[in-house]
């Protein structure tokens, strides 16, 4: 009996050893193969998972070879049995685990990347490749209408960090991406840029594009979560009295209409939230009224104090703008400042203060307020822009709100919101971000009626993109470059 043992623990141990050692498939390989897609047999990750674990097992037939040979009992059918048992427990203790786990694990190593022959194996290996740290709070059905060779519908469904695929629709799908199986083949293979392509309109969307933002590194082993700029604190942002604020003005630099202009998609929510706490608002689109440049005469401070030599929209908006308990500056960023409109209001804003000098305790040096008895004022504001960063880009907007603050006795800046990136945050993958920054300036609303203050991890989220400066980047120019002019003005551009 123990010679049978020797000798099948011998050619067990010759098969797993000699054909990996011999650049010959392993055993292993033909007894997994028939549980994965064909993408992933024919990679070269699956021959060298199973190389490995080849080694593994003619390890553990030669340890069995030993252990049978072992002198348990002295009766021999009792021997038979405990060396033969002995001499199998490693191959179902560590084989048969290790053989399950081992090509998991190693699927997921970032030299893993397949290449896929059919769209049939692309879908059979996702669930595969899933990168779970990714996929972390992922809850979607994301179903594939194809058409062309590989004609037909699939659907992923992922959740609880993990990936199966179906053939067929889903009753209630969170995305449906029309497209041609070969361009997705492409794509998925990484022949074809995603986002270009969808730029381009060769494939589209419908539902909730956001889990796009993402889907690739879903996939990509080596992928990791992207972590944008987080804005720091540096201002001493004021409190006012929880019952002042009642009357919301708001002042709207901007020169686009509420469906383009992400600057009023921030100022909008924001008074959606106050008007629940009872404020009332009114809103003045700057560039829809007749205002004129400063003069810079002096009439306002000298012949006429506190009226301008222009009769124009400016006399009726700073009366709102004295009476407002809060004021809301809103303009996009243009050449890291406010609009030309806006700077034209805000220095039409002089006959509001008094000529004269105040030098306060620490030294400053303001003008005082000429209608101090309206008493204390807050206000806010708001400013998209193109670049995904706060710092330099906002530095000549942020300073002359500032200033303002700092020389006006009874105007306080409560808050500052800077939306970054806000361009490539109007597609359609970015449709969370947006309603988080939604969100967020509804929350501000309704807190500074409430509370009369805003907390400054409400305006560091609206600047925080969540993606970093080189995936702003690809997706920015991918953008510009569907645009004609700039195609036409490439052809044209003079090649050295
Ligand atoms: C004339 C002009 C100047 C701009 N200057 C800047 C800039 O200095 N920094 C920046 O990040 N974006 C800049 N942008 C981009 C705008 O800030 C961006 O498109 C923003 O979304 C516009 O706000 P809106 O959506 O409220 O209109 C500029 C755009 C224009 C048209």
């Amino acid at each position: 009996m123990e010679i049978i043992s020797i000798t099948i623990y011998t050619l067990l141990f010759l098969m797993a050893f000699i054909p990996p050692l011999l650049g010959k498939k392993p055993f292993t390989y033909y007894v997994s193969k028939g549980a994965y897609s064909s993408a992933i047999i024919q990679s070269e990750i699956f021959l060298k998972i199973n190389r490995r674990l080849s080694f593994i097992w003619a390890g553990l037939f030669a340890l069995a070879f030993l252990l049978v040979q072992i002198k348990f009992s002295p009766y021999s059918a009792e021997n038979i049995l405990l060396s033969n048992g002995v001499a199998f427990l490693p191959q179902i203790l560590i084989g048969i685990p290790l053989s399950v786990f081992l090509p998991k694990i190693m699927m997921k190593s970032p030299s893993a990347r397949l290449h896929f022959d059919t769209i049939k194996d692309a879908f059979e290996s996702m669930p595969y490749g899933l990168n779970k740290e990714m996929a972390r709070d992922v809850d979607v059905v994301v179903q594939f209408d194809l058409s062309g060779e590989e004609a037909g519908v699939r659907h992923l469904i992922i959740k609880d960090q993990v990936c199966t695929q179906h053939q067929g629709g889903h009753s209630d799908p969170t995305l449906i991406i029309t497209a041609d199986s070969k361009l997705w083949l492409d794509i998925t293979n990484g022949d074809v840029d995603g986002t270009d392509a969808f730029l381009t309109k060769k494939y589209t969307l419908e539902g909730d594009a956001s889990i796009m933002q993402k889907f690739e590194k879903l996939f990509d082993a080596s992928a990791l979560e992207e972590e944008g700029v987080e804005r720091i604190q540096d201002y001493n942002y004021k409190t006012i009295h929880s019952k002042k604020i009642k009357n919301i003005v708001v002042f709207d630099g901007g020169m686009r209409n509420k469906k383009l202009s992400k600057t009023t998609l921030m100022v909008d929510e924001f008074i959606r939230g106050a008007i629940t706490q009872g404020a009332n608002v009114e809103s003045f689109k700057l560039s829809e009224l007749d205002i004129s440049l400063c003069d810079g005469c002096y009439t306002c401070w000298s012949k006429t104090p506190g009226e301008c030599v222009h009769k124009d929209s400016m006399t009726e908006l700073r009366e709102k703008y004295r009476n407002a308990d809060l004021i809301v500056f809103a303009s996009p960023l243009f050449i890291f400042n406010v609009t030309g409109i806006m700077k034209s209001f805000m220095d039409r804003l002089l006959p509001i203060l008094e000529p004269y000098m105040l030098l306060d305790e620490q030294g400053h040096i303001s003008h005082p307020d000429r209608y101090p008895e309206r008493g204390e004022q807050g206000f806010v504001v708001f400013s998209a822009a193109g670049f995904p960063d706060v710092d330099n880009n906002f530095d000549g907007l942020k300073g002359m709100y500032r200033a303002w603050d700092s020389h006006n006795e009874n105007t306080h800046l409560m808050g500052e919101f800077f939306l970054t990136a806000a361009e490539v945050l109007a597609q359609p993958i970015y449709k969370n971000r947006r309603e988080s920054v939604k969100e967020v300036c509804y929350k501000a609303g309704i807190q500074v009626v409430q509370e009369g203050k805003i907390d400054f991890s409400l305006m560091a989220s609206v600047s925080n993109t969540g993606i970093t400066n080189k995936t702003f980047q690809k997706q920015a120019d991918n953008f510009w470059a569907t645009l004609d002019a700039k195609k036409a003005y490439l052809r044209a551009v003079p090649k050295l």
